[in-house]
């Protein structure tokens, strides 16, 4: 696999509505200590360096996630806006599509983990270069979690082989397509990893950080928000 920034894409998938944080708008054009959490993942991206093209996927019609993204312009690498779809998958096609056939490994990346530190990105791509054809963060999970039907528990599965899910995805490109147009839309279908799953493709765990939480509720935004602000005072203290 390529050392070449070049032939490495990231999608930022930001098409979402924000339906459970209850804001009235895409979830990422919401503030957190005084920028959207589009402007945040966008530092993540930007800070771990490893791309050298970026895509973010935002709703169909928007104009305001789209002037932010426009107002992100970089030497390094070439950044533009697409429309995304009804569903994550369908946004993460739109952004497959606007990638440069040159790139060889794909990050899929979720806007909502804003936080997301560089040196996370950085491991999945290491893992992807070292071979690995499908990469995602893990960590561990700190609740029991079981299997319900209807109201019955039908499994505890033991908690040490559990690892809570994170992005950025990272892949071989072409497997990432493949997995895709094998793919057919519905609600279920909550990562990338999974759709090269299906295809008996053996996808790798690196190691994820507690800071690439996806801000779903408000409780979550206020926890993005503190930690932001704790950032920023430790930062002031440094000077
Ligand atoms: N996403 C997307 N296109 C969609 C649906 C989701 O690009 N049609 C993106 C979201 O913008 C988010 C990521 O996928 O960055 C993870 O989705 P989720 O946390 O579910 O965000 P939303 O769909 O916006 O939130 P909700 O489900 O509460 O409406
Ligand atoms: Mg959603």
């Amino acid at each position: 696999m390529s050392e070449d920034p070049t032939r490495i894409g990231v999608i930022i998938v930001a098409a979402g509505a924000g339906e459970r944080l209850g804001r009235g708008m895409p979830k990422a054009l919401v503030q957190c200590a005084g920028r959207t959490l589009l402007e945040h993942a966008l530092d993540g991206v930007l800070a771990a360096g490893v791309a050298g093209h970026v895509r973010v996927v935002v709703p169909a019609g928007d104009t305001e996630l789209r002037s932010i993204v426009e107002a992100h312009t970089h030497p390094q690498l070439t950044l533009t806006a697409v429309d995304g779809g009804a569903s994550r998958p369908a946004s993460v096609r739109a952004g497959l599509d606007a990638l440069p056939g040159g790139v060889e490994i794909v990050l899929v990346h979720d806007a909502a983990r804003a936080l997301t530190p560089p040196q996370v990105f950085r491991a999945v791509v290491s893992a992807v270069r070292d071979g690995a054809v499908a990469v995602v963060p893990g960590i561990a999970v700190s609740d029991t979690i079981k299997v319900v039907t209807g109201n019955t528990v039908t499994a505890t599965p033991d908690r040490t082989t559990l690892r809570a899910i994170q992005t950025p995805q990272g892949f071989d490109a072409a497997t990432l397509r493949t997995a895709h147009e094998a793919s057919v839309d519905h609600a279920a279908v909550t990562d990338d990893a999974m759709l090269v799953e299906s295809l008996g493709i053996p996808v790798t765990v690196a190691q994820g950080d507690p800071l690439a939480f996806k801000v779903t509720t408000p409780n979550d935004l206020m926890l993005a928000e503190a930690l932001v602000r704790q950032a920023h005072e430790t930062a002031g203290e440094q000077q």
